[in-house]
Formats: structure tokens, C-alpha cells, sequence
């Protein structure tokens, strides 16, 4: 697979989606987040993910503003969260969004997470700021194939991408099927397991087989599923590390020995499960 640091992924809709991006979850909104946005465009990142809960927004935005690169040249994504749900409040969420990101689009909007109840009327709404231009794709995140088959059955447009927990210690691999299979580009958030896991012994073996971290392998194993990667750091280093995919590529055999490696190990807590909590019935 010949990937690079610009390498994109065609949605459905032929926008076309960097295949690494930095994540900003937990990322202070204090310059830190601005910081770490601004080391991630002098590293070749392309593709910036925020949301309107992580309260960052203005200081993506900043570091957007003052990157001198274009517009055009960056991928923006945020997301409408669960108290902004419902059709005018979606777009009011959008319109906040877009003013403390100073933008006059994002490149993808996405539903945070599948609010019993509102999902219908939230997903109207993104369909409406689409066709507006407000948002040059949507999607979704946290969706199981129940609330996709509930989505698509009274829906206009398949979403774009659905942005969810994955990394090589939770494959997940029937909803990865489903959203492929549908043309629904999969994103990765928490692709390093919130670093949990890279000291478990069967990455190490792979990592050093390759001279490279065991952050860096699993990166590149989501890579090497067709998953859009979002790993989250604030720390200049890690920031270059995670991007720094693009001198090797996992054999066969490793990515399979890696698919192993499940043990449905999620990082979010069981309330928020989407899986495994009633809450998002
Ligand atoms: P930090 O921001 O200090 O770098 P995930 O993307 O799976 O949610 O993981 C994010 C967590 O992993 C953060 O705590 C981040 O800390 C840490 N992290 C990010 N990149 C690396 C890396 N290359 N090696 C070790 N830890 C990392």
C-alpha cells in the first residue's frame, strides 16, 4: 500500500477525506489545543477533528486562522453534541461551531452521539446544512449498525463516515464490514487505546520486528484497514511520531496476527458504550 501523510479516502460523496488526523479530544483549550494544531500542520497534517464538547473550537480555529495555508488545503470536522440535538437547535449548533472555528464550512459535521429520540430530527437538520454548503459532508459517530439501519431507511443520503472506537484491541469488525459495505468511510478515535495498550507484548514483538513504536504499528494497521486514524496528542513529538507512517507497511500475516489482537477493549466507560448501555436505544 503506497500511503502517504496526504493520502485521502473518497467518500460517497467525492469529497475526499485525509487518511490521518490529529484528534483534539481532552485537548485544552487554555493555547494547548492551539499549540498542538499548529505542530500538527508543520508535520504534515491535513486533517484536524474537534467537536463542540471538547470546548476547543476557538483555538482550532486559531491556529487554522494564522497557518497561512488555504482553506481549501485542510480538512475541518466537527460535531453537534447530544443538548444541541433536534432540528433547530442542529442548526444553531452548526452556526456557533462555525463562528468559534471562524469558518464558513467544515469539511465534515457529525452527530456526536445516537441520542434516543432526537436522531431523526438532528439528522434532517444535517441533511439541510449540507445542501446549504454549510457542512461539505456529514456524518455520524458512535452509530451501531442499529442506528445506521434506522438512519438509512428514511434518509436521502448515506452519511459520509462514521467515527467510531477502534483500535487493534477492539476491531469491531461487523460494524466495520457493515459501514464499508454501505460506502460509509470508517473512522478511527482512540486508534492507540489512550496508550493503555502499547506496552502489551504481542505490539511490542510486531513494533520491533520493524525498527518503529508500537503507537506508530497500530497506526498503521488502521491505516491499512481503509480506517481514517485520529490519534489525540498535544506533545510536539508524538504529534511528528504519529505521523511518521509512511516509511513501512504491515505484511499480510502481521495484520492478520494484529486483527488478533481483539479483546473488546473499549476506553469509554460503560455509560457511554454505545454497544453495551441502554442509554442510546
Ligand atoms: P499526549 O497528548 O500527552 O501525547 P488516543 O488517540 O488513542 O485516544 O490516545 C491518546 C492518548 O495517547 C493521549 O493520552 C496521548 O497523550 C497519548 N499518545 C498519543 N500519541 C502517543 C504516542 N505516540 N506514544 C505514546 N502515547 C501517545
Amino acid at each position: 500500500m503506497d500511503l502517504k501523510i496526504a493520502s485521502t479516502i473518497k467518500m460517497n460523496n467525492s469529497v475526499e477525506i485525509p487518511r490521518l488526523g490529529l484528534g483534539t479530544w481532552q485537548a485544552q483549550a487554555d493555547g494547548t489545543a492551539r499549540q498542538a494544531v499548529e505542530w500538527a500542520l508543520e508535520a504534515g497534517y491535513r486533517h484536524i477533528d474537534t467537536a463542540s464538547a471538547y470546548g476547543n473550537e476557538e483555538n482550532v480555529g486559531a491556529a487554522i486562522a494564522s497557518s497561512n495555508l488555504p482553506r481549501e488545503d485542510i480538512f475541518v470536522v466537527t460535531k453537534v453534541f447530544n443538548d444541541d440535538q433536534g432540528y433547530d437547535s442542529t442548526l444553531k449548533a452548526c452556526e456557533d461551531s462555525l463562528k468559534r472555528l471562524q469558518l464558513d464550512y467544515v469539511d465534515l459535521y457529525l452527530v456526536h452521539w445516537p441520542v434516543s429520540g432526537l436522531r431523526k430530527d438532528t439528522w434532517r437538520a444535517m441533511v439541510r446544512l449540507a445542501e446549504e454548503g454549510f457542512c461539505r459532508s456529514v456524518g455520524v459517530s458512535n452509530y451501531t449498525i442499529r442506528h445506521l439501519d434506522e438512519l438509512l431507511a428514511d434518509s436521502p443520503i448515506v452519511p459520509a463516515a462514521n467515527q467510531i472506537e477502534l483500535s487493534p484491541f477492539l476491531t469491531r469488525t461487523t460494524l466495520v464490514d457493515y459501514c464499508q459495505s454501505k460506502g460509509i468511510v470508517v473512522e478511527a478515535y482512540s486508534p492507540l487505546a489512550r496508550s493503555r495498550k502499547l506496552g502489551d507484548p504481542r505490539l511490542v514483538a510486531v513494533a520491533e520486528k520493524y525498527g518503529k513504536s508500537t503507537a506508530q504499528v497500530a497506526l498503521r494497521w488502521a491505516l491499512q484497514h481503509d480506517f481514517v486514524v485520529i490519534p489525540k496528542s498535544t506533545n510536539k513529538e508524538r504529534i511528528f511520531e504519529n505521523a511518521n507512517l509512511f516509511d513501512f507497511a504491515l505484511s499480510a500475516e502481521d495484520m492478520a496476527l494484529m486483527d488478533s489482537f481483539d479483546e473488546d477493549y473499549w476506553t469509554i466507560n460503560l455509560a457511554w458504550n454505545p454497544e453495551k448501555s441502554n442509554k442510546w436505544e
